[in-house]
């Protein structure tokens, strides 16, 4: 069977593509396969993690290149590549509504709280989880989404809730959703929608 070619678009950590890379590995993903991860970063340690599971990488350093010329040259990486579908871990670019067209729901993104709550232009990393806690919510999460041209805005593929607990830090319930939440519906998805996409 012929697998759905996914690039992963990272700038950082890379725990989320830790957490498909393992679970292809474990054959959770069977429908796809990931086989560019692109980094916006040198420093990204996300490309460490491909490397050590022998996935081809390439990196558009935001030093190096200015946004527009980035964009495109992303975009023919990806081209080059065959990819089919795009997901976005921890990718710290928002794509322009011309990149987004190429591949229209075909690029994927987890945000680290349950949508429409907490997303929106500002709302990235720590950023959320200290929003959740001023707003004093009791239960956070991840979600899976289609991206469109709205930021946060497109169709929810997965959502998982987790609980605040009372002396939570940013630092602690990050850890959390991940932990709970984001490692475990971002594979899934994945497999839904190359299953789909098939
Ligand atoms: C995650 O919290 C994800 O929800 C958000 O960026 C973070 C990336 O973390 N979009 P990592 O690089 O996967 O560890």
């Amino acid at each position: 069977m012929k697998k759905v070619r996914i690039a992963v678009l990272c700038s950082g950590g890379g725990t989320n593509l830790q957490a498909i890379l393992d679970a292809q590995a474990a054959g959770k993903i069977s429908h796809g396969e990931v086989v560019l991860v692109v980094a916006d970063s040198l420093g990204a340690f996300a490309l460490e993690r491909a490397k050590r599971c022998g996935v081809e990488t390439a990196v558009f350093d935001k030093k190096q290149f200015p946004r527009t010329e980035r964009e495109a040259a992303i975009l023919a990486c990806l081209k080059a590549h065959g990819t089919e579908l795009i997901v976005l871990a921890g990718f710290m670019t928002v794509l322009s509504a011309d990149f987004v067209k190429e591949y229209e729901g075909r690029i994927l993104n987890i945000h680290p709280a349950l949508l429409p709550s907490f997303g929106g232009v500002g709302m990235y990393g720590l950023h959320v989880h200290e929003a959740v806690l001023a707003r004093g919510v009791k239960v956070t999460g991840a979600t899976v989404h289609f991206v469109t041209e709205e930021c946060d805005g497109g169709p929810i593929i997965a959502q998982k809730a987790v609980r605040v607990h009372a002396h939570d830090t940013p630092e602690k319930l990050q850890q959390r959703v991940m932990r709970e939440a984001e490692w475990v519906i971002y594979p899934k998805a994945i497999e839904k929608v190359c299953k789909g996409l098939k």
